[in-house]
């Protein structure tokens, strides 16, 4: 297991602290990182939110919190009892100037690093930050960290970066994709760039194809007020799926400096081919659940799951071709699918290499599959590279694919670290790599909103597809009629 090297002592000043971001990952991450000894137990952070709350309060929620989101062996109550003593709570209605912001500034210590964690809706990262600044909170040691959405298209997003940019610089600022911290992801950099084997073999000469799956088995739970605003392409293909496509496609970046990375990934973004409105209906499947079964339990479907709407033609899955018009990916397309309420959680690459050339073999020799590499991002992390090989006996000749196979957990024996541990680490640090630069986050909603403009001008309505199912049947016509299949071995 790698070392655990403590960070600079910081104060985190949490936004949005009575949010179910906060109370379901924040401080369960740091709790961990607590735990493990890496937060230094001088530092301090401080939940700020409008509620009329006091330390003590504060603090019986996130005891509470703790209780439910972190792995009963793993919760200590001696060591939950001195985190949360390390917790403080400042009432606070960070969109108005008038505020008491005194509050705030008394508690917060100057030579620290400072991290400004907004985990509240992104129509505030500019009123925040403005206040933040007019309020000579920002320090030299100062971050601010921005979850996702960054806006819901190109413009907010551009209107949100501008006011976030006038106080914090591009250096200081820190827009999370948390799908970047989560383990298997960072380990696709080290499959593509620590080993010799893949990086030859990543290319149009021998892929075929590539697809990234996200699926959930969730619906939209209580998030259907945010949700309904936006739909899975922005949810969810806009930052996390285009991340992933990126770290699939990238070129060896020189470095592992944030920026090196960065200029890799936006070169991917930019030369993906945008998909004009006359295409849309052949490039793209939208779709939204309906009742059905998840586990053999009967599901709502997603009107109901809104309470009180009537109709929506928000999508809660896609299916995407995308293209990436370069000399190393030419005509070796990227499919793309994720949604909610599908039969399994799984993310997963899958780099689908092509079939062979020539075979020296007896065509009976075997069910041909040509050589899959299977990237596990959740559950049980791992790879797989499915090969062929001969079926052991002396028999007559017969191949049979087979699977090279790494589980991570079981290899390692330690649990995976949520995704925010890393990336709360990193803020402090002051470590961007794992973040999004701004000119990503913006060439991704290029990319991004053709794609709802055509949906949007269309007359026709998101599929129905019944809950527990992988989703609308043009999703499965969208890959066959370029003669390929999903990935299916899923379980
Ligand atoms: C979030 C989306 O960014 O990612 C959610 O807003 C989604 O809708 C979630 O459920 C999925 O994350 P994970 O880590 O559970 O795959």
């Amino acid at each position: 297991m790698a070392k655990i090297i403590p960070v600079e002592t910081f104060d985190c000043v949490v936004f949005g602290a009575t949010g179910d971001l906060t109370l379901r990952k924040l401080l369960p991450a740091l709790y961990y990182r607590f735990r493990d000894g890496q937060m230094p137990p001088e530092s301090h952070v401080i939940a700020a939110a409008r509620s009329d709350l006091d330390d003590e309060d504060y603090r019986k929620r996130a005891s509470k919190a703790l209780k439910e989101h972190v792995a009963r062996d793993d919760l200590d109550a001696e060591t939950a009892d001195r985190f949360c003593r390390r917790l403080s709570y400042v009432r606070l209605d960070a969109t108005k100037p008038d505020a008491d912001w005194k509050a705030l500034a008394k508690i917060l210590d100057d030579e620290r690093v400072r991290v400004f964690y907004l985990a509240t809706s992104p129509d505030l990262y500019g009123p925040i930050c403005r206040n933040l600044g007019s309020q000579g909170l920002v320090t030299e040691k100062s971050r601010v960290v921005l979850e996702k959405p960054i806006g819901h298209d190109l413009a907010s997003a551009r209107q949100i970066n501008d006011d976030v940019g006038a106080v914090f610089s591009e250096a200081q600022t820190y827009r999370i994709d948390h799908y970047l911290g989560k383990e298997t992801v960072q380990n696709l950099l080290a499959l593509r760039f620590a080993n010799t084997i893949f990086e030859r073999l990543w290319n149009a000469d021998v892929i075929d194809h590539v697809q990234i799956t996200v699926s959930e088995t969730v619906g939209v739970e209580q998030r259907g007020g945010y949700y309904d605003h936006s739909g899975a392409l922005r949810d969810m293909v806009q930052n996390h799926m285009l991340q992933l496509l990126c770290l699939v496609a990238m070129e060896p970046p020189v470095s592992l400096e944030a920026d090196r990375v960065r200029d890799e990934k936006l070169k991917v973004l930019r030369a993906l081919r945008p998909i004009e409105a006359h295409e849309s209906t052949a490039l793209t499947v939208r779709g939204q659940y309906t009742q059905g079964a998840i586990d053999g339990q009967p599901v709502p479907g997603y009107i109901a799951d809104l309470n009180g709407a009537e109709s929506s033609s928000t999508e809660t899955f896609v299916a995407l071709k995308a293209d990436v018009r370069t000399w190393r990916w030419a005509n070796v397309p990227f499919y793309l699918r994720t949604g909610k309420r599908l039969p399994q959680k799984v993310s997963e690459i899958v780099i689908q290499y092509r079939a062979l050339p020539f075979s020296i073999f007896p065509e009976d020799a075997a069910e041909w599959q040509p050589n899959k590499l299977i990237i596990r991002l959740q559950p049980e992390e791992g790879m797989r590279l499915s090969m062929m090989t001969k079926d052991p006996g002396p028999g007559g000749l017969r191949l049979s694919p087979t699977a090279l196979d790494i589980r991570f957990e079981k290899t390692f024996g330690i649990r995976f670290p949520d995704a925010y541990e890393r990336l709360l680490m990193d803020t402090v640090r002051g470590n961007a790599t794992l973040f999004m630069r701004r000119d990503e986050v913006e060439a991704a909603w290029s990319w991004v909103e053709p794609i709802l403009q055509a949906w949007s001008g269309r007359p026709d309505q998101p599929r129905p597809y019944p809950s527990g199912t992988w989703g609308p049947t043009a999703a499965i016509a969208l890959i066959e009629r370029d003669g390929r299949t999903w990935h299916e071995d899923l379980a």
